[in-house]
């Protein structure tokens, strides 16, 4: 497939922004989302709305049977080993408070430990906090080194016997460094502490082997990797899952309710509480099929080294600007760039980009710790997308040229 091809699945892609063709180069926040997408959660609503697993009539049936379909494409998709390992959340962050809770329910007592990667989102860290706060653990923290790559020399020191879980993202939605969690999970494993990886950027640069990985959990958000926003996935060992007691309760949770006392329903019902957004959910089948064949496809893997290769070379070699996570190896970077400008605060530049058409996220992107481990109030980022050419790649580059000399 060619670029122009994939982006022809993107109609947004073809508008314009303050009178210049959109430059969407904010794709770490969220991307786009193909025509498929749409149509999918259009003929959901328009032709099979009705709610999951309560009801004997046809709609129901059909609902039910689209929803447990798109819980199988994703446990092959992630190589799950079983469906009950896959839960459907509303993202990333629901994931992990979900997580936060019931872990921390079965497996935490007071004076245990949490061990936190420094590059980690807020979401990955504050319900680890909210956590630590109610149940009296501590946190630790995995430091970041100045290339961005996390201190592995510093992970046995930090492990103890009471360190139960760490947390580290696959690619850190600022670094844009695929961080070496397979290393991460065999060091945390072999002193007995599970290992959460937060996949909400992972799972958009390549294809995601759960087993492989052999992580405890993975959780991630469909509207990052072209699906419907309100979808997530948080999948988990069956053998913890079982062990973990329910987050929210109310419908479909249960498998018997009586005031002298409930029961609760098998894996993975027990944590889906609730209507779950039925119509938006399925969008996964045909988002998380694109994500694969992008990743299948020599020609767009091809185009994405090259607008990478020419970004990266771009920012370096200007003087002027700071580059963060720049890893030794260039086959660890993904094209998501984080940087600040001498002389140029990164919101009036993203300002000045957007009268140009380009959209890039500038300020903390949910990682003040990151901010302060690098002493910046904020950073400007371009991530980039498979459907982002090498053309727009030149535009961002001379429009960023500009917007620096008119305010330096
Ligand atoms: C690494 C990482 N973790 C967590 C999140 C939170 O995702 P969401 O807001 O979709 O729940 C994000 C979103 O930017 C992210 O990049």
């Amino acid at each position: 497939m060619t670029v122009e091809e994939l982006r022809a699945q993107f109609p947004i892609l073809s508008s314009q922004v303050n009178g210049r063709p959109l430059v969407y180069l904010d794709n770490a926040a969220t991307s786009q989302r193909p025509a498929s997408v749409v149509e999918c959660w259009e003929g959901m609503a328009l032709r099979t709305n009705a709610n999951l697993h309560r009801a004997v009539h046809a709609l129901a049936a059909r609902a039910t049977d689209r929803y447990e379909q798109t819980r199988e494409f994703v446990r092959h998709y992630l190589n799950a080993a079983a469906r009950e390992e896959i839960i459907f959340t509303s993202g990333t962050t629901g994931g992990i408070n979900l997580l936060a809770h019931s872990f921390g329910e079965a497996f935490l007592q007071e004076g245990d430990e949490i061990l936190i990667a420094e590059c980690e989102h807020h979401s990955d860290i504050v319900p680890w906090q909210l956590l630590a706060a109610r149940k009296g653990l501590k946190i630790k923290v995995l430091p970041i080194l100045d290339d961005g790559m996390p201190d592995l020399s510093a992970l046995e020191g930090l492990l103890s016997p009471r360190t139960k879980i760490a947390c580290i993202a696959q690619i850190s939605n600022v670094l844009g460094i695929l961080n070496p969690v397979g290393e991460i999970i065999r060091t945390c494993h072999a002193k007995g502490c599970a290992v959460l990886v937060d996949g909400a950027q992972g799972i958009v640069h390549g294809k995601v082997d759960v087993r492989a990985l052999d992580c405890d959990f993975y959780v991630f958000s469909g509207h990052k990797v072209f699906a419907a926003t309100g979808t997530g996935v948080l999948y988990g060992k069956k053998a913890l899952l079982e062990q973990m007691p329910p987050f929210l309760g109310g419908g479909e949770m249960i498998d018997t309710v009586r005031f002298s006392g409930t029961t609760f329903a098998p894996l993975p019902g027990k944590f889906e509480a609730g209507t779950q957004d039925f119509c938006a959910v399925p969008t996964l089948m045909p988002a998380l099929a694109l994500a694969g064949s992008v990743f299948a496809d020599a020609e767009l893997q091809r185009s994405g080294e090259e607008v990478k290769a020419y970004v990266l070379d771009a920012l370096r070699r200007n003087p002027r600007i700071r580059l963060f996570g720049d890893p030794a190896d260039p086959a660890r970077k993904v094209p998501l760039f984080s940087f600040c400008v001498e002389g140029a605060h990164h919101e009036d530049l993203a300002l000045i980009l957007d009268k140009m058409g380009v959209a890039v996220r500038s300020g903390q992107m949910c990682a003040e710790p990151l901010m302060d481990r690098f002493g910046v109030t904020g950073m400007l980022r371009a991530s980039f997308a498979p459907y982002n050419t090498l053309r727009e790649a030149e535009t961002f580059t001379a429009s960023l040229e500009k917007a620096i000399d008119m305010l330096t």
